[in-house]
C-alpha cells in the first residue's frame, strides 16, 4: 500500500523525532486520532518516561498520556534504526541562536542526518523546528539525498510545516491550531496536508517549504515588532504621565484596524525573542536589512533596565542593596512553567549587578538555577510575607495569585504586567 492510501485509510504510523514542547503534544494529538506514533529523541531520559507513560509537558494530560501508551498507540525509542518503521517522520528539534545571535542549526542538521542514514522509499519526511526560509530545500533536502541516495518526489517526500503551538493556551492546541504545509513538490505538499487533515482541523496549503518557513517567521516577527512598539509606547506614555494600560483598553474599542498588545518587562520564550534572528541571518546573508527587528531588539533590551530604574524609583531613599526585594513569576509568561529566554531571568541579572538580593515566588516555577545558585520559591505568599518585603517586583502575573492581598499588604510595588488592576501610589507601573 502507498502512503497516500495508507493515510486515506488512517493506516499510517507516524514518527516525531524531538519530544519536547512542540513534539510531545503533537504525538498525543496524533494518537488521540487512533494513529501509531513513535517518538525518537536523544537520550533515554524523555524516552524512558514516555514509555512508563509519564508525562513531563504541561500541555499534556498525564492520564491521557498514559493511556495512548497502554493501548499501544505511544511509544519512544533512541534508536534510528527504528526510522523504516513509520511512514511520515516529523522533526521537531530545537534551533537556537548563538551569542552572535546567528542561527544554530546544528540539531537539525544532526537529526536529518540520523534519519537519512535509515529512511526508506515512500517516507515523508516534514520538517517542523522554526527556521529561516530555504532552510528545508538548502539544508535538510540535501542531507537526505546525498546519504540516503534516494530521490525527492521520486522515492520519498519532503515538506515543512510550522509548529504554531501556544504553551498554555486552554483553547487552541495542536488540533484546533490551523496547519500551514509547503511541500517541494505538488505530491509532498498534498500527503504532508493529507496527514495532517488526519488530526487536525484545518490545513492551508503553500506553494513551497520556504512559503511556510515564512509564513511563520512572519508570525512570530509581528508579535515581536508589536510587543516591542507598545513597550516603546509604554515608555513615553510614562514619561507623559499617561496610562498606558487605559489607553489601550480605550483603543481596543475600535472593533477595526486595531489588535492589542500589552507591553511588559521585555520579551520571553524559546520563539519570539529567537525565530526573527533566523530571518534577519537570512537577509543579511542576501545583503538586505531588517531594520524593524533591529529596533525592536534594541527596545526590549532596553526593557530589563527600565524595570530596574522603576525599582530603584520605588524604593526611594532606601538603596537596592539594602532593599528586601520579592519577584513574583520568573517564568516566561503566565500560567506556565517555562523559564527559556524569559524576561525575568535579565531583570534579575541586572538586579543583582547591582548588588540587589531577592526572593521569588512563583507556583510554576519551584526552583532555577541563577549563575549556579540554586534558588527555590518561598512556597506560599500571604500578607505576612509580603508586608516583610521593601519591594515587591511582579514579573510575571501567574492567575493563581491574590493580587488584592498583595496591593493590600504590599509596601512598594513594581507591576510590570498590569496584574494589579486598581491604581494606587504605592504600585508603579511599566
Ligand atoms: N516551544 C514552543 O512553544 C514552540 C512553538 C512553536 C515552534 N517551536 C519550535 O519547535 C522546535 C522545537 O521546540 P521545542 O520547544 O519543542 O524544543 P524542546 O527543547 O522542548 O524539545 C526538543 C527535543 O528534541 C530533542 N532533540 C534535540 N536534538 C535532537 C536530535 N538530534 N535527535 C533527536 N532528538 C533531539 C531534545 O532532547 C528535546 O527533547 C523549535 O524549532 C522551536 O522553535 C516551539
Amino acid at each position: 500500500m502507498d502512503l497516500k492510501e495508507k493515510i486515506k485509510q488512517k493506516k499510517v504510523v507516524a514518527g516525531v523525532v524531538g519530544m519536547g514542547y512542540v513534539g510531545l503534544p503533537l504525538m498525543v494529538e496524533i494518537a488521540k486520532n487512533g494513529i501509531k506514533v513513535l517518538g525518537f529523541n536523544r537520550g533515554q531520559e524523555k524516552v524512558d518516561k514516555v514509555n512508563a507513560g509519564t508525562n513531563y509537558i504541561q500541555d499534556v494530560a498525564d492520564e491521557e498520556l498514559a493511556e495512548l501508551v497502554r493501548k499501544g498507540l505511544v511509544s519512544a525509542t533512541c534508536d534510528f534504526s527504528r526510522i523504516p518503521e513509520v511512514d511520515v517522520i516529523c522533526i521537531a528539534v530545537p534551533t537556537p541562536i548563538n551569542n552572535q545571535k546567528e542561527p544554530e542549526l546544528d540539531l537539525v542538521i544532526d537529526a536529518t542526518k540520523k534519519i537519512a542514514k535509515n529512511l526508506q522509499k515512500g517516507q515523508l519526511v516534514i520538517l517542523k523546528s522554526t527556521t529561516y526560509p530555504g532552510t528545508t530545500e538548502e539544508v535538510v533536502l540535501p542531507i537526505l539525498e546525498k546519504e540516503s541516495g534516494l530521490k525527492v518526489g521520486k522515492d520519498f517526500y519532503l515538506a515543512f510545516a510550522p509548529e504554531r503551538i501556544d504553551p498554555g493556551n486552554e483553547k487552541y492546541g495542536t488540533g484546533n491550531t490551523p496547519k500551514v504545509v509547503g511541500g517541494v513538490d505538488s505530491k509532498s505538499t498534498k500527503l504532508a496536508a493529507d496527514f495532517f487533515r488526519l488530526f487536525i482541523t484545518e490545513v492551508f496549503e503553500v506553494s513551497s517549504p520556504a512559503a511556510a518557513e515564512m509564513t511563520k517567521i512572519l508570525e512570530n516577527t509581528f508579535r515581536l515588532i508589536n510587543i516591542s512598539f507598545i513597550n516603546e509606547m509604554a515608555l513615553l506614555a510614562d514619561k507623559m504621565n499617561i496610562d498606558i494600560w487605559e489607553v489601550i483598553e480605550a483603543a481596543k474599542t475600535k472593533p477595526f484596524g486595531f489588535m492589542p498588545f500589552y507591553p511588559g518587562p521585555g520579551l520571553g520564550g524559546h520563539c519570539i525573542p529567537v525565530d526573527p534572528y533566523y530571518l534577519a541571518y537570512k537577509a543579511k546573508k542576501m545583503g538586505l536589512k531588517t531594520s524593524f527587528i533591529d529596533t525592536a531588539s534594541d527596545i526590549d533590551d532596553f526593557m530589563h533596565q527600565y524595570v530596574v530604574e522603576i525599582a530603584e524609583k520605588a524604593l526611594g531613599k532606601k538603596l537596592l542593596t539594602e532593599a528586601k526585594i520579592l519577584i513574583l513569576g520568573v517564568a516566561y509568561k503566565k500560567d506556565i512553567n517555562d523559564l527559556r529566554e524569559s524576561p525575568a531571568l535579565k531583570v534579575i541579572e541586572l538586579l543583582s549587578k547591582k548588588g540587589a538580593n531577592y526572593d521569588y515566588y512563583d507556583p510554576h516555577v519551584p526552583n532555577f538555577n541563577d549563575n549556579g545558585v540554586k534558588k527555590t520559591s518561598l512556597e506560599k505568599i500571604d500578607s505576612d510575607i509580603i508586608r516583610n518585603y521593601d519591594l515587591i517586583i511582579i514579573l510575571t502575573d501567574h492567575s493563581s495569585v491574590d493580587y488584592e492581598m498583595v496591593l493590600k499588604a504590599a509596601n512598594k510595588v513594581v507591576d510590570t504586567r498590569n496584574a494589579i488592576k486598581e491604581r494606587a501610589e504605592k504600585v508603579l507601573k511599566i
